[in-house]
């Protein structure tokens, strides 16, 4: 693929009022998500939960692209056509996780390493031929005490851009996901700085790996406050502090950042979202690839029950437009359903 074709696909994947949905979780994920609604993780109910969200009506307007995990890449909706043909006849284009998980850093406790380099350059050709537009690969990064090292970071940074060079002479647009886990007591400082460290390191390697920035899409952490700590920053603090960390870090020739939410509740990652929209325009566009914020509400809806779809794919219509909104800033906390 072109550099051209490359950069047309990363700028459709952060097109004005639309995002992605993260639907990639691998299977211990997305058992865990499944057990929280009380249903066990089977092929069949997986397949039923992801075509449900796929097939809601008017998705597409607020919906870009979406991210599959390799079971789903090669699964069928229910009339038997493949998964990765029906999102792009809609309209969303499919894309797919080529990370092998965050495994523990020998030699550094507590810290994390993601796996999958060997082999990609193989995958990634098989991926692009069963339809995929986009991979994604997620690098971890804990704060602690002493941590992150910056051996961490490196390692991390490191290995986002050997995956993101391949992705690009594969013909794959890669979303670059490093992400600074919320977990902890620490204040939304730390957040920043560690945030900072960590996206200087990874356009670092970025640039040295040849990666061509019109042809990635970022996928960070907002910057938020440590989920344990006690005095918790409103929506215009995170807003702030996140663009000035993106703003310090980011060159302009990344043409959209799309925010993973990390366990943010569903209004807030939407409230945070028009926030950074409303204090406009930015040099990329500042979008979504949501996991748990776009599906928490669709998967309580549906419960595992069949005769639940409507209602699931009507409270997930509902987190695609609430965020459709946040694209420009528009998002009001009282348009959420009484
Ligand atoms: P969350 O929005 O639930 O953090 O998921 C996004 C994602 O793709 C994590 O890799």
């Amino acid at each position: 693929m072109s550099n051209a074709s490359l950069a047309e696909t990363a700028q459709a994947m952060v097109a004005p009022g639309k995002g992605i949905l993260a639907a990639d979780e691998s299977a211990p994920t997305i058992g865990k998500r499944f057990a929280s609604i009380g249903v066990e993780s089977t092929e069949p109910l997986r397949r039923d939960y992801r075509s449900m969200l796929f097939s809601t009506p008017g998705a597409e307007q607020f919906i870009s692209g979406v991210i599959l995990f390799d079971e789903t890449l090669r699964q069928s909706m229910p009339d038997g056509e493949p998964m990765p043909q029906y999102l792009a006849g809609r309209g969303m284009i499919p894309g797919i996780k080529v990370d092998q998980g965050a495994k523990p850093l020998a030699g550094f406790p507590g810290e994390k390493i993601t796996e999958g380099l060997d082999g990609l350059r193989e995958r990634l050709a098989e991926y692009r031929g069963l339809g995929a537009g986009f991979a994604k690969w997620r690098a971890v990064i804990a704060i602690g005490e002493g941590a992150p090292s910056d051996y961490c970071v490196h390692a991390n940074a490191h290995a986002l851009a050997r995956y993101a060079a391949l992705c690009q002479e594969a013909g794959l647009v890669p979303i670059v996901e490093p992400e600074v886990l919320m977990d902890g007591p620490h204040p939304l400082s730390r957040c920043e700085q560690v945030t900072g460290e960590v996206l200087a390191q990874v356009f670092d390697e970025l640039e040295r790996h040849r990666v061509e920035l019109e042809g990635i899409i970022l996928k960070p952490n907002m910057v938020v406050s440590g989920s344990e700590c006690p005095a918790q920053a409103g929506v215009d603090e995170v807003a702030e502090a996140t663009l000035r960390a993106l703003k310090t870090h980011v060159p302009a020739a990344v043409p959209g950042i799309a925010f993973l939410s990390g366990g943010q509740s569903a209004e807030d990652a939407t409230a945070h979202l028009s926030a950074m929209n409303a204090r406009g325009p930015h040099p990329w566009q500042v979008s979504f690839s949501y996991g748990r914020a776009l599906q928490a509400p669709a998967l309580t809806a549906w419960g595992g029950k069949a005769g639940r779809l409507a209602e699931a794919q009507q409270a997930f219509g509902e987190r695609a437009r609430l965020n459709g909104l946040a694209r420009t800033g528009g998002y009001r906390p009282e348009l959420e359903a009484a």
